[in-house]
Parts: C-alpha cells; structure tokens; sequence
C-alpha cells in the first residue's frame, strides 16, 4: 500500500460525515465525489459494510485493489474512514456451500439469499466465515492511517432477524439451557411446568416457543429471548476482539436502530467503545412508533416526534458511556416507512444539530447519493441521482457552516456534556416480558418508556438513560418507567441512593422467571413501599377512568391500572403512605411513601406532566413550568450551551435563561428552527 499522508480529522467535538458505497459507483467518480464531501464539510466516510462478496469474491480469495483504492481516494482529499465489517450481506458462494449459515423464520422456512442480514446468529459456518473476513480485513487496514474507527456488522436484528428457528439455534439454545440450569429438573422448575403437564425429561426435548397451539410457558418465551441476545452479543464480541487484535487504537461501534430491543444493548454496547445508531426521525414516527395515535403521526409527519429521536440518543450515550455516534443521519425521505413524507424544511439541520445538543460527537448523513437501481432507489441521499444537491445536501453544509461559528466562540471544553439530575431506567429484559405476556394489546413496547421521557423533558429537564446495574449517586430524580423485572440489586442501590424515585405502573410485578413477583407486585418494593397490588386491569383505547389529583389537577387513566392496598402485614409502613391521586372509584391512582413515588396505572399525558413535575420539584429540581415549552419546542444543554429545537406548528419563544449570549437563532423560532445561546456558569 503506498504511504499517504493524511491530515488526520480536526479533533473537533463536533463533525460531520456520510455514508459512502464506492463499490455501487464507476470508479471514475471517486475522487470527484470525495471533493465535494470535502467542499461540504463533511470529514468522515462510512464505508465497505455489505462489500463482502467484493472483498471475498471466492471462498479464501480476497480482493483489496478496489477497497485499498477508494480508502485511498478519500483519505487524499482529507476524509477519514470508518471501515463497517461486511457480515451482514454474507456471499452466495458462502451460503451455497455452508446452507446452515441461512436463517429460519417463525414459520420453519429458510429465509434464503437475495437481500441482506440473511444469517443466523447460531450458525457455526458464519462464524468461521467471519473470522477469516474481518480478521483479513483488520489486518489489512488495522494500521492505516486513514482508518479511524471500525463498525461491526450492520444493524443486528434488522428487518426481523434476531431470532432464527434453525438446527443450529436449536441445539445451540438446548446448551444455553443447560448451562443455566445444570439439570433438567431445575429448568421445569424454573418455567412452571406443572402447567398444562409440560414437563420436559431431558434438555433435548425442549423446542422453540414458537408455532404452538396458544402460547408457549412464559419464561420458556423469554428464556429463548435470553438465548438469541446472548448470541447477538457473542457474535459482536466475536468481531470487537479480532478488530482489536489488528486495529489498536481505533474505537469500535455498532449502528444499533431506533425502537428496537429484541437484544440486551446494554449488555452488547458493553463490549463497544462508542455506541452509534442509525436515526430515521421520519421513518420512526411514520411506521416504527406504534404507540403513536393518527392524529400524532400527522402531527409530525414532517418533523419527527419531539421526543423520539432525543430519547434514542440518549438511550445510546449511555450504553457508549457517554460515547455516541449517528452512523447513519435520515437526509431527505426515506424508502421503507408505510408513508414516506419529506422532511420540513430546516429539519435536516435541526436534527444534526439535536444529536450534538444530546452528546453526538459524529453525525453521519445517509447517504451521500441517491442510487438509481436497487432496492432502496427511492431512498434519498445529500444528492440527488443526478448528481445535484439535494435539499438534505445544503443542509448538511449549514450545519458545516455553523459547527465553525460554535467552535470558534467556545473549545472542545465547552462542550463537555455533564450529568443529567435525572436518571430514566431501561431494562431490556422487562421489554421482552411486556411483548411475552402484555395483558393489554398496547402494554409492549417503548409506549411507557416515552410516556415519561416526554414528560421530563416537557419540563425542560435534561435525561440520562441508564441501566439496571448503572451507579445512581448523583441522580436527584430516578424514574423507572415500568421495569417489571427489578433485582434486589437495583432495589438495594435505589435505597442507597437520596432519589426521589418515580416508578410506573407494573414495577417489580414479574420475577426474573415471568412469574409474579412473591408474594405480590410490586415484589422487591413492597416493604419498601408497604402497599400490595391486589389485582389489575387493562383498559381498551378509549375507554377512561376519571382522576382527581386535587392540587396535581384532574385527569384520567388510560391503558391499565394497578389495584393497590396497604400492606396489612407493614402497619407501621402503610400509615405512613400517602395517597395523591384516586380513580373515579376510590382506588389510588398515585401515592408516595417518604420519597418513593407509585404511580398505579398510565394516565394521559398532561396529567403525567403535573404529577412529574410535583416528583421533580420534590427533588429540589427546578423544572420549567408545564406550559413554557410551546407544543414541539425542547430545550438541551450540552457544557456551557443551550440549544433549542423547535418542531411545533407555531412560531415559539424560547424560555432563554437570563445573562445568556445567542449563537444562533433567536428567542422566537419558526417551525424546524433551532437556537444555540452560550450559558453564563
Ligand atoms: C438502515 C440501514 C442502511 C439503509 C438505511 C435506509 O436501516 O443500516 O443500510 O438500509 O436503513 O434507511
């Protein structure tokens, strides 16, 4: 490889880059190409992640001429790369010769070649195919200078593919099982068996929870959601160790996905040293979101949510560890939504500049040009398929523009992001028992999770998305939003703590098994507590119970409700609970014990906002009052700025603190605004 001296990425906090496929182009426009990413701004290049038949054209042969080139172009105008391992479009002449690399569905069928992502995770011929790629591979461009970060794979479990029903899950699955519960009796046990006679006599009998004639054992259920997450995480740390072997120095991520959580991130961003994600603000409210109502879709069809897309980066700037990255930016529409609108005008630039409020050190557009053939044709790019500048394009360039004023009135320092007062939990695993058994058709998903999130940041408060296990000194508000799995671990650290703890309802209601908590929900928080939860109840869409909070305003329940009495066993305790809300009917909808918060069932979001707020002020937390945001503003602070985002229908004036000096925009912004202002302290 000829030497190359490359002018190493400005060490800004802030940069921008794109997502490149030099092998879908004629060489002859590379160079063209990498100039005007140059001349845009742009400084880092996303390529080569579903390349591998081109790497790899015959079993063990490898081709580099073409890859060592186009590293090489861009590097020659400046840009620096990030290499994407190519696993997730395995070769033909891989599958052809190693069939148990395919996947299977649900449905028992092998999905075949012909797309992407079609292998499975259990299959011990990828695994020896992907140690001979990425290891050729991180020997290859491990050291080059040029190559300044490595993305494994692409997106795990997209379209549907954590999962797999194949041989190799199968016996790979039964070894897990083993391996947890040591004997067969444990496991029985362990699921509850003694239903319906569902004894197994040997870990080889057991199959898939799948194609039953109702719904398999619960904890069967989620014990093969354990399974394929551990495998997810397995293959991830498969490649991170032989990048690492080749490639020292350079960080390692994955571009996980928005509302998704078939897999423990927590537990797969563990091994990462930045976790990235690819954001389609369009595409997530248009198809992903299912919580959203019509009316919310029409709402931001244009925009985005005003939470959906913040709450994802911080969701990822906690499994990074405070490291993250946007691998892959939507630019204009996209192709695979059930709807595809436009983007507003200004959102493009609007969401870049929110990902670095929320701690993005890259924001990486996809992708550079719209590719006329294929299956994502109709997926727009900064350019159009003419060549052209497409509007995402002058956008990106703005933004260009506007990360040198920033860094020319403030360094790298100012832009240090702090801890937030305010922890979220995420439990991945109490997702997994939500879609196992929901009891309520809408009760899974990320619902609850943004339900809470929007509230917080309603109030103009500033959020950290932690795990489980993640150290809670520091946080004044802990809110668990319905993490129905809770470890004495957890219940132990919240204890330590001097939180004021907001949990949602179902908390603690499962044990790690799917079973109910003993002797009732809220399990590990009922001596805490002193309350019981004696039944529960889901409610249809559109079917209310009437609140009364006095103080906190009036409202009403929606999609479920926790049941609750005082703990007749924890006299002391229970005298010392405090009802603040109660249905129509006399049960409480929320009550507290010292500064532990219950709140017995989802109510609509106004509500939510008030009872937050009381919880927040409670903490000593100074929340903005419930109606300073206009619908669709949301405030950030990153170091010593402030940045607002504005996505509402109506020109909005920003809350802007006193002694603040503007950057950019002003106290009112239109629709797809954005203001950035320096803070005095
Ligand atoms: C992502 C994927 C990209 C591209 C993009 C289109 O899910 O990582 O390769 O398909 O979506 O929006």
């Amino acid at each position: 490889m000829p030497p190359i001296s490359f002018p190493s990425d400005p060490p800004a906090p802030l940069r921008l880059g794109v997502c490149y496929y030099p092998e879908q182009w004629p060489k002859a426009r590379w160079r063209e190409d990498a100039r005007a990413m140059r001349a845009l701004g742009l400084g880092t290049v996303r390529i080569a992640e579903f390349a591998w038949s081109r790497m790899e054209p015959a079993p063990g042969q490898f081709d580099w001429a073409w890859l060592d080139e186009a590293i090489d172009v861009l590097a020659g105008e400046g840009l620096s790369v990030v290499l994407g391992t190519p696993t997730a479009a395995p070769p033909q002449w891989l599958v052809e010769a190693h069939p148990d690399v395919l996947p299977v569905g649900a449905d028992g069928r092998v999905k075949p070649f012909g797309a992407r992502r079609h292998y499975c995770f259990s299959s011990p011929s990828l695994a020896e195919a992907t140690r001979r790629i990425v290891t050729a591979m991180a020997r290859r461009y491990g050291g080059h200078p040029a190559v300044v970060a490595w993305q494994t794979d692409n997106e795990y479990g997209c379209h549907d593919t954590t999962l797999s029903y194949s041989p190799a899950a199968l016996a790979a699955f039964r070894r897990w099982l083993r391996a947890r519960y040591e004997t067969v009796e444990r496991m029985n046990e362990a699921w509850g068996t003694a239903f319906w006679g569902l004894q197994f006599l040997s870990f080889e009998q057991v199959g898939f929870p799948v194609g039953q004639p109702t719904s398999p054992l619960p904890a069967h259920a989620l014990d093969f959601r354990r399974f394929a997450s551990d495998e997810v995480v397995r293959y991830n740390r498969l490649q991170v160790e032989l990048i690492r072997a080749h490639a020292p120095g350079r960080p390692v991520l994955h571009n996980f996905m928005g509302l998704f959580a078939e897999f423990d991130h927590h537990a797969c961003g563990a091994d990462l040293d930045i976790a990235a994600w690819d954001s389609y603000p369009l595409g997530h409210v248009d198809t992903a979101a299912t919580f959203l109502t019509e009316a919310e879709r029409q709402q931001w069809a244009r925009t985005g949510h005003p939470d959906l897309t913040a709450f994802h980066h911080d969701l990822y700037r906690g499994i990074g560890r405070g490291r993250m990255w946007v691998m892959e930016q939507q630019a204009g529409p996209v192709n695979w939504a059930d709807w595809n609108a436009l983007p507003l005008p200004g959102m493009v630039r609007a969401w870049t500049w929110e990902a670095f409020a929320h701690g993005a050190e890259l924001v990486s557009y996809f992708r550079w040009r719209q590719l006329p053939f294929g299956q994502e044709q109709m997926h727009s790019g900064l350019n159009r398929p003419d060549g052209a500048l497409d509007d995402g394009g002058r956008e990106a360039a703005q933004v260009g523009a506007e990360i040198g004023r920033l860094l020319a009135a403030g360094d790298a320092a100012s832009l240090a992001m702090r801890p937030a007062a305010v922890a979220l939990v995420m439990d991945y695993p109490s997702l997994w028992m939500a879609q196992i058994q929901p009891q309520g058709k809408d009760m899974a998903g990320f619902g609850p999770m943004l339900a809470y999130y929007g509230a917080l940041r309603r109030l103009g408060l500033d959020v950290d998305i932690v795990a489980p296990d993640a150290s809670l000194a520091g946080y004044a508000l802990v809110v668990l939003p319905g993490t129905l799995h809770l470890d004495e671990a957890l219940v132990e650290r919240l204890r330590a703590s001097t939180a004021v703890v907001v949990a949602g309802p179902r908390t603690g209601s499962k044990t790690d098994r799917l079973a109910i908590a003993e002797p009732l929900p809220p399990g590990p928080l009922r001596e805490w507590l002193a309350v019981r939860v004696r039944a529960v109840e889901s409610m249809r869409p559109g079917r209310t119970l009437a609140i009364d909070a006095g103080e906190h305003g009036h409202g009403v329940g929606v999609q479920w409700r926790d049941l609750i009495e005082l703990d007749a066993g924890n006299a002391a305790g229970a005298q010392e609970v405090r009802v603040l809300a109660r249905y129509e009917d006399g049960a409480p909808a929320w009550l507290a014990r010292g500064r532990f918060h219950l709140h017995a069932g989802h109510v609509d979001a106004d509500l939510l906002l008030r009872w937050v707020d009381a919880a927040a002020r409670e903490a000593g937390l100074s929340p903005l009052a419930p109606e300073a945001l206009a619908p669709g503003l949301r405030l950030r602070r990153r170091g010593q700025w402030l940045f607002a985002i504005h996505r509402g229908p109506q020109p909005a004036v920003v809350p802007v603190p006193q002694g603040a000096i503007p950057l950019l925009g002003g106290a009112t912004l239109p629709p797809g605004g954005v203001g950035i202002w320096h803070l005095s302290d």
